[in-house]
């Protein structure tokens, strides 16, 4: 094989293996690039590739969803730019593990429409863009504003396709007074279900992580960047990830939620809630762990539990430990020797 051709391959196994880190298990390819990759890569080849169309917004369309799953095979040779909006496998089972807390974890804009006397439109009407300067409401207030948001996200039809297939509106659940606030992408299919973020297995194991840093469910705020689960037309099974344009529909119910709630700092799981939240769209591993701000609040950017769940070693469960430390020390909550040695 020919260097360029082999720098190309290692160009798109790169790129592929820095969609997985952010959460990815699936990419959409079409037909044509599924017949290239069948096809045997002729022996003489000196540049560039076999006739493999890139992953552009025309192949990403129409993919059967078993064919379209990342595999170890060669991708094709044309390393996608940008990346495409993958699918979300359903997470498999957690890896069994018990938790007391503080014990080892993992193991086991358009604003709001505001109704002009309402708590909720006192805060969405803050002028300033980089910091929420409007007053922390008290908290009988703070829970009313919420109860009207919510009404409002449950009734939106902003999103015809989404309103369509989804079975619920999964608005946010916590303390209304919580210092930490988990953001993560979108609703899967047992949130949809049950009307709640993060109740299936990445949430299982999120609450694990919540619980051992010495929180729980019901102290702390948790909300998804979208309130309805992504849709996916003509399959039966996964999830996708959303796209910029229901992001950016949704993102003021969840700027008004965070408004409100005003924790001392935000956790963004995974890929999405970080550009969703911050507009960042370098990797999730490179931002991970780097402190953000969002509107005067820090921010620690993470991976996405789902992203643990198919990592049977500790080494990226010990990374994201070390960010829920930094979370934990930003919020001088005390650590124990014994939850600074997690995953080490
Ligand atoms: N993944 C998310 O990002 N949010 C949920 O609520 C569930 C799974």
């Amino acid at each position: 094989m020919s260097d360029s051709y082999t720098s190309l391959l290692d160009a798109v196994i790169a790129h592929l293996e820095e969609l997985k880190a952010d959460g990815s298990k699936f990419v959409s390819v079409g037909p044509e690039v599924l017949a290239a990759l069948a096809a045997p890569v002729p022996r003489t080849l000196t540049t560039a590739a076999p006739a493999a169309a890139p992953l552009n917004a025309t192949a990403r369309t129409a993919v059967a969803p078993a064919a379209a799953r990342v595999a170890p095979t060669p991708p094709p040779p044309s390393p996608p730019s940008p990346p495409p909006p993958a699918p979300r496998a359903p997470a498999p089972p957690a890896p069994p593990v018990s938790a007391p807390a503080p014990k080892p974890i993992f193991s086991t804009p358009a604003p709001v429409p505001p109704s002009a006397t309402t708590a909720a439109a006192k805060v969405t009407s803050s002028p300033r863009g980089d910091v929420f300067n409007s007053p922390v409401l008290p908290p009988a207030e703070k829970l009313q504003a919420l109860a009207e948001l919510r009404a409002r996200a449950l009734a939106c039809e902003k999103c015809p396709h989404l309103v369509a297939t989804r079975q619920q509106v999964v608005f946010g659940v916590g303390d209304p007074e919580a210092t930490l606030m988990f953001v993560g992408e979108a609703p899967g299919a047992d949130e949809d279900r049950l009307g709640e973020p993060f109740v299936g297995a990445a949430g299982e194991l999120l609450t694990k992580i919540i619980k051992a840093m010495g929180f729980s469910r019901e102290t702390v705020y948790i909300a998804n960047i979208l309130k309805c689960r992504p849709d996916t037309p003509g399959q039966s099974f996964g999830n996708r990830r959303p796209t910029p344009e229901e992001m950016a529909t949704c993102r003021p119910y969840l700027l008004t939620q965070i408004e409100l709630v005003r924790p001392r700092v935000l956790v963004a799981l995974g890929a999405s809630a970080t550009t969703g939240l911050l507009g960042l769209t370098e990797s999730i591993t490179r931002l991970r762990g780097n402190w953000q701000t969002f509107r005067g609040i820090p921010v620690m950017p993470t991976y996405h539990p789902s992203y643990l769940l198919h990592k049977p070693d500790n080494r990226e469960k010990r990374k994201v430990w070390e960010d829920m430390l930094q979370v934990m020390a930003k919020l001088a909550v005390p650590i124990s020797e014994k939850q600074r040695g997690h995953f080490l």
